[in-house]
């Protein structure tokens, strides 16, 4: 398997794991129609990688598109980041989620079909797994889900499951995330949201850039080590380089796997992190608690390490020091 489409792949974990194909020696095509991302990307991938790689700005959704990208390109394999995926923002636009992840998700599995391309890597999220009933998390936990953004995951999920019933010469494998931080070493690519961040890392990295005056802790009232909710921060390159390894160990099936650490870190923890290792004062209040969050959500990472041989290698200051390295070079 050689050259690869990376739908998506200007945004976050998109732009990472494009670098880690490209230092894995793949061909790599990305399509993304930079509804959430930047086209100053593009050149900066290339700086990093010293490479020209293809870019066609489209729309997932758009078949036509897809089928001119397969003719031309001969892919052999997808890894499908495309979609929305602001919590709070599915809520009250369900529809526009729904119809945009899982229409484009659709259209990619029709065309890869129809050109033969049998080899898919999704891009899922630990949200599938709800209120989990013990810790850590394993692949076999059941799933539900809080919000229409979490709901379009464990449907493509679904979809995915019954394509491969009707035809197993599908290669699927679910990467389940948990909380990608962090960024690329260089400073050049990391994650930087247009809008008020909704995430707990981009958030702390626009106050560290005084653009935001402090952060709101939502809760302390939690049942964790200091009341603030737990989550298994991971590094970006670390996520992306699970992708690498999910390529190589691509088989007959659909294949789940946790992507995360295997380590929970509290809020305050985080926070208290980002000071101490950037030498930066981070303002912050407790407020009420966020709706729909829950106390505590970490992987177990042992099937990923047995099956894929995955192990994340950046501890919580490493994740701290790159994402500010690269608010610092990004911001005015
Ligand atoms: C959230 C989504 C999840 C999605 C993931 C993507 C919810 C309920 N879940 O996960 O579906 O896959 O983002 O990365 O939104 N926090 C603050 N102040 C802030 C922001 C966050 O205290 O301004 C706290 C939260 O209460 C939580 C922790 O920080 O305890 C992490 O929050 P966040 O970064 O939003 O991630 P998740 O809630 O885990």
């Amino acid at each position: 398997m050689k050259k690869i489409l990376v739908t998506g792949g200007l945004g976050f974990i998109g732009s990472h794991t494009v670098v880690e194909l490209i230092n894995n020696k793949y061909d790599v095509v990305i399509i993304d129609n930079l509804s959430n991302s930047n086209i100053d990307v593009l050149n900066k991938l290339e700086t990093i990688t010293g490479r020209k790689i293809s870019f066609y700005q489209e729309d997932v959704s758009n078949k036509e598109a897809l089928r001119k990208i397969f003719a031309q390109e001969k892919i052999n394999g997808v890894i499908h980041f495309a979609g929305y995926k602001a919590v709070g923002e599915s809520v009250s636009k369900p529809l526009m989620y729904y119809r945009n992840n899982i229409d484009s998700t659709l259209s990619l599995l029709e065309v890869m079909e129809e050109y033969e391309c049998y080899n898919l890597i999704f891009s899922s999220s630990a949200t599938v797994y709800g209120n989990p009933k013990s810790l850590p998390i394993k692949e076999d936990f059941s799933l539900s889900t809080t919000n229409p953004y979490g709901t379009t995951k464990l449907f493509i999920e679904h979809i995915l499951n019954d394509v491969y019933i009707s035809n197993n010469k599908w290669n699927i494998t679910i990467l389940r995330y948990f909380n990608p931080i962090g960024a690329h070493k260089s400073g050049l690519i990391g994650e930087n949201p247009r809008d008020i961040p909704n995430n707990l890392m981009p958030y702390i990295m626009k106050v560290a850039t005084k653009e935001l005056d402090e952060l709101k802790v939502f809760g302390n009232d939690y049942h964790t080590s200091d009341g603030t909710g737990v989550r298994d921060y991971i590094h970006v390159v670390d996520l992306a380089y699970g992708h690498v390894l999910a390529l190589k160990n691509s088989i007959s099936g659909v294949k789940i796997y946790n992507l995360g650490t295997g380590k929970g870190t509290s809020v305050l923890e985080l926070l208290h992190t980002f000071e101490r290792v950037n030498g930066v004062k981070i303002p912050y209040r407790i407020v009420e608690r966020r709706p729909g969050d829950i106390d505590a959500c970490f992987a177990s990472c042992d099937k990923a390490f047995k099956e894929l041989g995955f192990k994340a290698k950046h501890n919580i200051e490493e994740m701290c020091l790159d994402a500010y390295n690269f608010i610092k070079k990004n911001t005015n």
